[in-house]
């Protein structure tokens, strides 16, 4: 969706008129079909809503559309409003309506709110349409362009910022809805570099050998049954102060999990595709740091592997070194992210000296049992940054629910044979996948894991999200740099 900013004499509007209206305050110099019409349909301006009517003005019809934004007081008024402008992209992406103007002057917002309203508008309207070649004509969408009017001061400046977002959402969303014979290790990498052009994001990237030079023998141990060789992917961005510690974002890149020779079962498993939502959100939240030039040192880490059962394959029962130095015996080859973010969280904290690591996986079943698909779960050992980011994702709609750690569940992944083991007993699955990623954590690190198992894909389309891919996670990351690191 383009969105530019228009006075409201525009000669060449389009005839597709949108305001966003506050709940039980229809502005009262609407023409009186108007008012009556969107009393008789119901509609008061509840968040979401959406009245459509037609209407003559200067010898022109008007198609004339009024989103709610329910009550200017509510606590949740930047997600209404979001919801407000997604709810219009919603109406009208197939509606045949190559444009849309925006009229915002009645309505009293802050350029916040505004952005607000295009961020929903904007992220609404993002599909993946790219392989359905046979859509009729009434499949496809059309809205492609927003015109603003009557914006209050300072959105354009405000929407910089969100856009930056937005775009990042999108290409989180996109690298998650390509499927495995697309994305895959390498390809990853280099869609990522050919996004970050121009950016000033550095780009570092590992291959096997390099990997095998460094010991990580549990990543190589996930990306040994298949023919795609597994990468790790850093992307830098160094917008604070010179010698401020940076912050590390670091992603599972499971490009596909098959589960390899603990196999998973056939129905579903294409759903595996979606298993790098992890390094996915972490490419996208960099992307919206450098984007709006954020200035603060973050480094983003995608651990890229593909978890296949070919004759290489490892075994159940296997015995690992990773990067650390620890041993791992392998009991169930599909409790795989695990043992690729082992590895990736020494790289980088052997890399550099850190202020704090955020991690981010679609890691268990076992977290969608628990949360659904409203929350995903964030496990710490450092209550201010647990903190930090559950505050982030009340902000940004990225919710996140704190879920327990403690040496009671760390000892349920204790081996016979080696340091750990990579699964422990069936209840608490979750947790006990998060202990194992505290184990590669060095002492005194501020560190939080979200398991977004069961938010990186949706089977319903959401607020601001058509059903796939949601882009989950892009949002926190950047409000917490936002409100941590830069303010
Ligand atoms: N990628 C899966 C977890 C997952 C499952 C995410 C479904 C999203 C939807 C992960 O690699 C996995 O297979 N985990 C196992 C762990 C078990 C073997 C201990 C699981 O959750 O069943
Ligand atoms: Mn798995
Ligand atoms: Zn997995």
């Amino acid at each position: 969706m383009k969105i530019s900013f228009r006075d409201a004499g525009d000669a060449k509007l389009p005839r597709l008129l949108a305001l966003v209206v506050d709940q039980d305050s229809l502005p009262d110099n609407l023409e009186p079909s108007v008012l009556e019409g969107a009393k008789s349909a119901r509609f008061s301006g509840k968040a979401g809503q959406v009245f459509e009517s037609f209407v003559e003005r200067g010898g022109k019809v008007v198609r004339l559309a009024l989103a709610g934004a329910g009550k200017p007081k509510a606590a949740d008024r930047t997600s209404a409003l979001e919801r407000a402008g997604a709810a219009l992209t919603a109406r009208f992406l197939t509606s045949g309506e190559s444009a849309l103007a925006l009229d915002l002057d009645h309505a009293e917002l802050s350029a916040e709110d505004a952005a607000a309203v295009l961020t929903g508008l904007r992220l609404r309207g993002w599909r993946h349409d790219q392989y359905r070649t046979k859509l009729k004509d009434e499949q496809k969408a059309t809205l492609a362009e927003a015109s603003v009017i009557g914006a209050p001061y300072g959105t354009e400046d405000a929407w910089k910022v969100e856009q930056a977002v937005a775009a990042g959402v999108e290409f989180t969303r996109e690298l998650v809805t390509e499927p495995g014979n697309v994305i895959y290790p390498e390809s990853f990498v280099a869609r990522c570099k050919k996004r970050f052009e121009g950016t000033g994001v550095e780009i570092v990237v590992l291959d096997e050998k390099d990997m095998a030079k460094l010991g990580m023998g549990a990543l190589l141990g996930v990306a040994q049954g298949s023919v795609k060789k597994p990468r790790l992917l850093a992307l830098q961005w160094n917008g604070g102060k010179k010698g401020d510690k940076p912050t590390a974002f670091v992603g599972k890149g499971v490009t596909f999990d098959s589960g390899g020779i603990s196999i998973k079962p056939a129905a579903g498993m294409e759903e595996m595709k979606w298993d790098m939502g992890g390094a996915g959100a972490v490419a996208g939240a960099m992307l919206a740091i450098a984007g709006r030039k954020a200035k603060a040192n973050v480094v983003g880490v995608c651990g890229l592997a593909e978890n296949m059962p070919d004759g290489g394959a490892q075994r159940p029962g296997d015995v690992v070194t990773t990067m650390s130095g620890q041993t791992v015996e392998v009991i169930n080859t599909d409790a795989e992210g695990r043992l690729v973010l082992g590895d990736a969280l020494s790289w980088v904290q052997k890399e550099y000296k850190l202020r704090a690591i955020v991690d981010l996986a679609t890691l268990t079943g076992a977290m969608m049992i628990a949360l659904g698909h409203e929350y995903a779960g964030v496990f710490s050992n450092d209550d201010e940054l647990a903190d930090a980011l559950l505050a982030a994702g009340k902000e940004t709609g990225d919710k996140l629910w704190r879920m327990p750690l403690g040496p009671g569940y760390d000892k349920l992944i204790d081996s016979q044979i080696a340091d750990i083991k990579n699964v422990g007993p069936r209840w608490g699955g979750s947790i006990t996948a998060a202990q194992f990623l505290q184990r590669f954590i060095e002492k005194g690190t501020p560190w939080a894991h979200l398991d977004i198992a069961g938010m990186a894909w949706a089977d319903k389309a959401g607020a601001t999200w058509e059903k796939g891919a949601t882009g989950f996670g892009v949002r926190v990351l950047d409000r917490y740099v936002r409100d941590k690191l830069e303010g």
